[in-house]
């Protein structure tokens, strides 16, 4: 009787230190991730019913946090198995970077001055470069809503999970997925976007092979000054990693040459 109540008595502080333990550890990822601010502007997202529930956190980027979630009741969600949270991180932003693909593209003709309203403005970016590129017909998630920092999407799935990025994938058809991307930046440029930032980690593998384009915020219009540089840096990155990781060459000055002829 004596030894059980002390056994007890230290299983009950034992439970009592792990749960203060995990309760801590708790706050301090709601502490990071779910400031006060994006508390409330998470609630929007309940509000206009996108969302229902946050399941769990899916990847960490080196700009946000992704989280899927259950979709709610309103009809743009309707067909939806998830919908996929990307929560911008306001303190540790890349502020310089940012302003490099805002300054000189004429939708935005003021700069935010401050970390948090440029990182609003980057969201809002994101969301009216998805915009187009699902307008204009090209494999990339759809976007729902955007609300300060935080934007709602479409999950891009690959057998019932989110897909993976191309880097972390065999392709059996190196060739077909390789031409597929090609001619979804050819579109994009059409619709007069550039990505910016295309490589192996911002294209996910869905079903059937199918490559999809994520990561819109630093895509720019085709009047910023750097346009053409950055076209030429996504088919460089793009045409190295084909060449690198399946040994498939392509001649990059045609390709180059083919896409910008789209817009004439
Ligand atoms: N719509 C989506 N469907 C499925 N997975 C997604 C989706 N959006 C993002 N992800 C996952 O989250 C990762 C990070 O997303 P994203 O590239 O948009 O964020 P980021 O902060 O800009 O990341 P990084 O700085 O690493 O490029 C993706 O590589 C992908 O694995
Ligand atoms: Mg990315």
């Amino acid at each position: 009787m004596f030894n059980n109540t002390n056994n007890n008595d230290i299983e009950n502080s034992k439970f009592k230190f792990r749960r203060e333990y995990i309760s801590k550890e708790k706050d301090k990822i709601a502490s990071n991730t779910f400031d006060k601010e994006t508390m409330i502007t998470l609630s929007k997202f309940f509000n206009k019913y996108i969302i229902k529930k946050i399941n769990y956190i899916i990847a960490k980027g080196k700009e946000a946090d992704i989280y899927l979630a259950e979709p709610g009741d309103a009809e743009i969600v309707n067909n939806e198995r998830a919908v996929i949270l990307k929560l911008f991180r306001i303190e540790t932003s890349s502020f310089f970077n940012m302003r490099k693909y805002i300054a000189g593209d004429p939708r935005f003709n003021k700069i935010s001055k401050t970390k948090y309203s440029l990182v609003n403005e980057w969201c809002k970016k994101e969301f009216g470069n998805l915009q187009i590129a699902i307008k204009a017909g090209i494999q990339a998630p759809k976007p729902f809503m955007f609300k300060n920092n935080i934007l709602a999407m479409s999950i891009i799935m690959n057998k019932d999970k989110p897909a993976p990025q191309l880097h972390n994938v065999i392709l059996k058809d190196p060739e077909k997925v390789f031409d597929k991307i090609l001619t979804n930046v050819k579109t994009l440029y059409k619709n007069k976007l550039v990505h910016a930032d295309l490589s192996e980690y911002n294209i996910l593998i869905a079903d059937n092979e199918v490559p999809y384009i994520i990561d819109f915020g630093q895509a720019v219009d085709l009047r910023h000054p750097n346009a053409l540089i950055f076209l030429k840096r996504d088919i460089l990155n793009i045409s190295s990693y084909f060449l690198k990781q399946y040994n498939i060459t392509m001649n990059i000055a045609e390709i180059i040459n083919k896409i910008l002829k789209t817009n004439n």
